[in-house]
């Protein structure tokens, strides 16, 4: 079981669990704070919907502080697929602009959205092998014919963290709207919204926030907001919910405006008790830890083996291995000594979050040197 330090404070897993980058593990008092900020609100309230949207307040003022934003610029979304759905079908045309650029190493799902949701546009991959720690790779690709870019901040395959702030001033010089993906980073990386001055960001709470599925949201940068016209709207996207005049809708003038219909509440709830507590402790300082331990197990491998970078600050909070011809006896053995983790497309992902141990990690790295 972990044994890192605030591991008393998140459910504990037999073995040593590295799998952040797919789920955190559940606050210990997860199940009592959705007890309490959901079914009591539903048992006990006349109205719950008083309370359980001032829950989604709470959830968009958790995500503030971590953000370093302000709670109206997020908006609750299902999941980061369908946040940059709505997105591209909201944004202005503009003439010229008839290009898409993202990377053959953003997440899948949101290449399936791209293709399918940007069909106006000319789609432009960044190829796989590219160096996307180079600024003149994404130079190459940004230009004046290009509508919006999706820079992913941790990509999930190789670790890589790319200059966000410096791609996205390059984009703010080219007109092109920045549609940030954070699902990977948020929670292990600080991310400062002031400094990356992006258009669009998306991210979930399932992975290093400890916030369990179905909370994702989006973030519209207050300048941005009334540019973007979705289509897929509801009440609760209207400027006044309660006006209810069928003939008269108008946008929320912030990121409301993509919330839709009848919200769903209790992933929000589940999630913001997982937010609150990563900022409890500081992303700070689980980015410290997740560096020293990380830096325990890399400076145990040889550069052939190490898929991520070397310079911590190049890489979010995973490390990738890849081992060659031992890469299969390497996968059995870290299975024989409990350790959770998974193999992608360029080889092992280890993620220590703050509940690990450097104890655990030397069981990990003791594995792999044998
Ligand atoms: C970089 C990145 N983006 C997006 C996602 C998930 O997208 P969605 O919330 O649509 O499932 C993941 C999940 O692993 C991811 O690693």
């Amino acid at each position: 079981v972990s044994s890192g330090p605030h591991a008393a404070r998140f459910t504990q897993q037999p073995g040593v669990y590295l799998l952040n980058h797919s789920v955190g593990l559940p606050p210990i008092n997860a199940a009592e704070y959705a007890e309490q900020n959901f079914f009591e609100t539903w048992r006990e309230q006349a109205e719950p919907w008083r309370g359980w949207i001032d829950a989604i307040t709470t959830f968009k003022t958790a995500l503030a502080e971590l953000f370093a934003a302000h709670p109206n610029e997020f908006c609750p979304q299902t999941n980061l697929s369908s946040a940059l759905t709505k997105i591209l079908s909201a944004m202005p045309k503009r003439s010229g602009r008839n290009k898409i650029v993202l990377t053959e190493q953003d997440f899948p799902s949101m290449g399936f959205v791209v293709q399918q949701a940007g069909q106006d546009y000319e789609l432009v991959f960044i190829p796989r092998d590219a160096d996307l720690l180079d600024m003149n790779v994404w130079n190459e690709y940004l230009s004046r014919d290009v509508a919006c870019a999706l820079i992913t901040h941790a990509y999930s395959n190789t670790g890589v963290q790319p200059p966000v702030t410096e791609i996205t001033a390059r984009t703010r010089e080219l007109e092109i709207i920045s549609i940030i993906d954070v699902a990977q980073s948020a929670g292990v990386v600080p991310i400062d919204l002031d400094q990356w001055r992006a258009d669009v960001v998306l991210g979930s709470c399932v992975k290093w926030l400890c916030g369990g599925p179905g909370a994702g949201y989006l973030w519209l940068s207050p300048e941005a907001s009334d540019h973007f016209q979705p289509t897929d709207v509801g009440w609760f996207s209207h400027a006044d919910p309660f006006e209810f005049d069928i003939h008269n809708f108008r946008y929320a003038e912030d990121a409301s405006r993509f919330w839709g219909g009848t919200p769903s509440i209790l992933p929000y709830v589940v999630a913001t008790n997982g937010i609150a507590l990563i900022n409890e402790i500081g992303v700070a300082n689980i980015r410290q830890h997740n560096i020293a331990l990380t830096e325990q197990i890399a400076n145990s491998i040889d550069d052939t083996a190490l898929k991520t970078p070397r310079t911590p600050t190049q890489r979010g909070g995973t490390l990738v291995l890849h081992f060659g011809d031992n890469q299969e006896k390497l996968i059995a053995k870290l299975n024989e000594a409990e350790v959770r983790f998974d193999s992608r497309a360029f080889g092992i992902r280890l993620s220590p979050h703050i509940y690990n141990s450097s104890a655990e990690i030397d069981t990990v790295v003791s594995v792999l040197t044998a």
